[in-house]
């Protein structure tokens, strides 16, 4: 067993903690006031390799690992979870989803353009009625000679009004249940394809969510992605994989806050001397840097079984649980460090705080990983 990480990877995570520092962090508070969708940092992101990290450099990705992926998804979180979580789902619910599952024809079709940042990717599994029970699909795919025909509505979509290639799920035959469904590829402005209001969130304010509507969509057979009926293993699979990104997400946030803190404590003074000496803020730092660094292992466990070929479901959903707890408790232990300042948004902490929760809902609940692990463990 080796903690040790490779030049290479030292390489590329102080590449992308400079990033954050010098493209990020800049308007970072004011895209999250505005609601601002970073577009030219995408783009930046997109020439850097950001956005096909773990993608075949045949189909114009990076080539890199899974601990690459989460090298980089933290330091982009440390600093903007909305600029990060536009990373996790193109590379490990698009792109992955795409390298593994798709065809050649696809995999030159779109890949190529999503693994360079030219398109971007979003990834639509979740309905008003099919949250957390995605079995239940709502959205039907009707098979008409050469096409299919969709409808339905899909929540929470995002990149939803910025990506170009849509992953939609969907049910084709209903009495199948999870092996009637199927996942295509919908290209933006096919004609029945509508954007809905974008969201107004309490966190990652940044990204950009939204409801899409379908009504009457024809999509090319050649757009279904794998067997007729493999669309919710497609979905399982892929968001294993998205896991592991959120994951390192939750970690980079927690991570982040716990760095802010620290650096506050040291300059802070109370009576008469830094708050980080008295005993009250020396412990909260001690419990934030213990659980960060279980966190840390436990997605780079998650990552590390990914790219050794290992099944990752357990790891990937143990990995996300803990860390988005860790996320959600200790940048609220961040801010109670700042006190007053901590309440303001120059401090960057109330932010961190907002953004944390999401990590305990998106691509699957805690309580759905829980569910993940805990039918694992009875079934062994
Ligand atoms: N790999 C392969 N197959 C899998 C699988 C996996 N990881 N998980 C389940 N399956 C298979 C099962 O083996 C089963 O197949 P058989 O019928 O052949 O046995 C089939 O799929 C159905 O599985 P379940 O009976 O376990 O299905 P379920 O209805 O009980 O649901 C669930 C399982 C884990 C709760 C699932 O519904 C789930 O993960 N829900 C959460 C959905 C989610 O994460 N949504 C996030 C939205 S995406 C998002 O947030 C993106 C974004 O924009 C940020």
């Amino acid at each position: 067993m080796d903690f040790t990480l490779t030049e290479e990877h030292k390489l590329i995570r102080d590449a992308a903690r400079d990033f954050a520092d010098s493209e990020l962090l800049p308007g970072v508070i004011e895209r999250d006031n505005k609601q601002q969708f970073p577009k030219e940092l995408v783009k930046k992101m997109g020439d850097l390799g950001f956005l096909g990290i773990m993608v075949d450099p045949k189909y114009g990705g990076s080539g890199m690992d899974t601990i690459s992926y989460i090298l980089i998804m933290e330091e982009l979180s440390k600093i903007d979870a909305s600029a990060s979580v536009i990373v996790s789902v193109n590379n490990s619910l698009v792109c992955y989803g795409l390298e593994r599952f798709g065809n050649e024809e696809q995999k030159q079709k779109y890949l190529t353009k999503l693994a360079t940042g030219e398109f971007l990717g979003a990834f639509c599994l979740s309905e008003p009625e099919a949250g957390s029970d995605a079995t239940s699909q709502r959205t039907t795919a009707i098979k008409k000679g050469d096409h299919y025909i969709l409808n339905g509505t899909k929540n929470w979509i995002t990149s939803g009004g910025r990506a170009d290639v849509y992953l939609v799920i969907a049910q084709t035959d209903k009495h199948k249940g999870s092996h009637g469904i199927n996942a295509f590829i919908v290209e933006k402005g096919t004609p029945g394809f509508d954007i809905g209001p974008k969201e107004d969130k309490l966190g990652i304010r940044g990204s950009d969510t939204h409801t899409l509507q379908f009504n009457d969509v024809k999509v090319p057979k050649a757009n279904r992605i794998g067997e007729d009926g493999a669309g919710f293993r497609f979905a399982m699979k892929t968001l294993s994989g998205g896991r592991i990104g959120i994951a390192a997400q939750a970690l980079g946030i927690a991570a982040g806050a716990y760095e802010l803190a620290l650096k506050y404590s040291k300059e802070r003074k109370a009576f008469g001397t830094e708050i980080c000496n008295h005993q009250a803020i020396a412990f909260k730092l001690a419990d934030m840097y213990v659980d960060i660094e279980a966190a840390r292992h436990l997605v780079m466990k998650a990552a590390w079984d990914k790219d050794q070929g290992n099944n990752y479901d357990v790891s990937s959903a143990v990995a996300k649980l803990f860390a988005s707890k860790v996320a959600m408790e200790h940048t609220v232990e961040a801010v109670q460090i700042h006190g007053g300042n901590g309440f303001v948004k120059e401090y960057h902490v109330e932010r961190l705080m907002r953004d944390a929760k999401i990590t305990q809902i998106y691509e699957g609940t805690s309580e759905i990983q829980k569910i993940v692990i805990s039918r694992n463990l009875i079934k062994e």
